[in-house]
């Protein structure tokens, strides 16, 4: 059997030593199993991670040669994974379609689809790392668009997917649950009309709608005492990359 490529050597993870990166194959699915079935009885609140209908179906759609799977490994331990997935445009569960992206863009999107850290390793940005990670492989792919859907109640993921610079496109439900999915385009630059922003209560799903219909993108979240809050505002045109400077009108 073909050796996994690994990522990094180990002393390249700073914030975990002795640690390596590297593609799962199917040979790592009993670990994945494993890994998901602790952090699933331990989260906070059922409604954080939904398990899939058909785990196995779900590992092949996002590992290699359909997707990307990354894990982190100490020794032989699996301690965290995440998932990069490639739909196609009118594939059931596309974000991009959820989103009300064109079909044109909807043939550049990458999910970002999962990712899980065993609860003694969190608290190092090892979900940090395997975006910035996906994201590179997003766009060697020529898939800039990626999209990721977090559940309202996952304080700790919603927080790092905005931290990375993605941005709330959209609120709604899907299959059943109440979700938002983010949005970041690798290929632009983002840029927010701070001045009209809102401050909307990060549980409530009434007026997290509202914003999005009225025209504005969640940016940020903030913690006002026992309460999160999200930030929304409009988006600007983007900023000219350069050497690809927009012409003045
Ligand atoms: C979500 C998850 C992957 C993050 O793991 P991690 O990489 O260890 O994350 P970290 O603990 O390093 O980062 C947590 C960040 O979220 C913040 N955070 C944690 N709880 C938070 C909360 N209730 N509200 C706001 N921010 C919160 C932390 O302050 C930290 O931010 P900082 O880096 O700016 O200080 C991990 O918690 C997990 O596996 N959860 C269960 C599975 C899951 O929900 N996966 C995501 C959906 S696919």
């Amino acid at each position: 059997m073909r050796t996994p490529p690994v990522f990094a050597p180990p002393h390249s993870l700073p914030q975990l030593p002795g640690a390596a990166l590297r593609v799962l194959t199917p040979a790592d699915f009993p670990a994945w199993v494993r890994l998901r079935d602790e952090v699933l009885a331990g989260l906070a609140h059922p409604d954080m991670y939904v398990r899939e209908a058909d785990e196995a179906a779900f590992f092949a759609q996002h590992s290699l040669p359909r997707g990307h799977a990354i894990g982190v490994f100490l020794g032989a331990e699996l301690v965290a994974y995440a998932m990069l997935g490639a739909p196609e445009p009118g594939e059931a569960g596309h974000l991009g379609a959820v989103a009300g992206l064109a079909p044109d863009a909807q043939a550049r999107v990458a999910h970002l689809a999962s990712c899980m850290v065993r609860a003694g390793w969190r608290g190092r940005q090892l979900q940090a790392l395997l975006l910035k990670l996906r994201c590179a492989l997003a766009q060697a792919y020529g898939r800039p668009l990626c999209l990721a859907m977090v559940s309202l109640h996952n304080a700790a993921s919603c927080h790092n997917l905005l931290a990375h610079g993605m941005w709330i496109a959209w609120t709604g439900e899907i299959d059943g649950l109440q979700r938002h999915v983010l949005q970041i385009d690798l290929l632009g630059h983002a840029r927010w009309d701070l001045g009209g922003s809102r401050l909307i209560a990060a549980g409530d799903f009434a007026q997290l709608r509202a914003a999005v219909a009225d025209g504005y993108c969640g940016i940020a979240d903030a913690v006002d005492g026992p309460r999160r809050m999200l930030r929304y505002a409009r988006r600007l045109p983007d900023a000219a990359a350069p050497g690809h400077a927009a012409v003045p009108r």
